[in-house]
């Protein structure tokens, strides 16, 4: 009964295809998850706004001040929360990029995340292609919090790209003073999930 109940929702809520993909400007919503000053993840965003396919845009929308999701408010939430879900719902991919706090993600994006997810039946992620990228200080790049992340998108019923990935290790060491990425394998990397990202974004929307 609850999957068919899913189902349901799922089949009502199919985001609209965009027929004409071949001149369609694709629209890609940018998520980071840290609210810290200097944050090595929206330093990858904005490395990312340099080297979008000519077909695609990118706005980084902040969600590091939103109040803790609650369900009270669920269906009345706070206004850039309802912003918030209204810029997922008219873009046509979304980019994670996502710090690892404890082997995870952080209580911001899941915070975030949990704001677009709700109320019941008005999952604004639904459908969605998505990349995920992330920076840590530490040795392994965020690989967990990237795992983490995955199996998140599974419910939120969205189609992350797989390959390539980008795990940004000590990324104290591919950033300059000003925050710009210098490490040019990391810079490759992330130009080519963008190309990735736009194409995989074009053949579901094809249906
Ligand atoms: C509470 C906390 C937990 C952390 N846990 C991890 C971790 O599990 N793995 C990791 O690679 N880095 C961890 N770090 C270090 C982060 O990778 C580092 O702070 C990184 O800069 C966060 O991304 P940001 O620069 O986008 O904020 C942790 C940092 C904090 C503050």
């Amino acid at each position: 009964m609850a999957a068919n109940r899913k189902l349901k929702e799922r089949t009502k809520l199919a985001p609209e295809k965009h027929h004409n993909t071949e001149t369609h400007t694709m629209k890609i919503l940018g998520i980071s998850g840290s609210n810290r000053k200097g944050s090595y993840n929206w330093g990858l965003l904005e490395a990312a706004k340099e080297m979008l396919p000519d077909n695609a845009t990118l706005e980084i929308f902040d969600v590091s001040r939103f109040p803790l999701f609650t369900q009270d408010h669920e269906r009345n939430p706070p206004a850039e929360v309802q912003l918030f879900k209204q810029k997922i719902r008219q873009s046509d991919a979304i980019l994670f990029a996502t710090p690892e706090h404890n082997y995870t993600i952080t209580a911001v994006l899941k915070n975030a995340i949990e704001w677009g997810n709700r109320p019941g039946g008005d999952n604004s992620w639904n459908g969605k292609a998505a990349a995920i990228v992330s920076a840590s200080s530490g040795p392994r790049g965020g690989a967990r919090a990237q795992l983490h992340l995955r199996q998140i998108l599974v419910d939120l019923n969205m189609y992350p790209i797989n390959q390539p990935q980008l795990l940004l290790a000590r990324a104290q060491d591919s950033f300059d003073s000003d925050l710009k990425l210098k490490d040019p394998q990391a810079k490759e990397a992330l130009k080519t999930i963008l190309q990735t990202l736009v194409g995989w974004t074009e053949k579901i929307n094809r249906g």
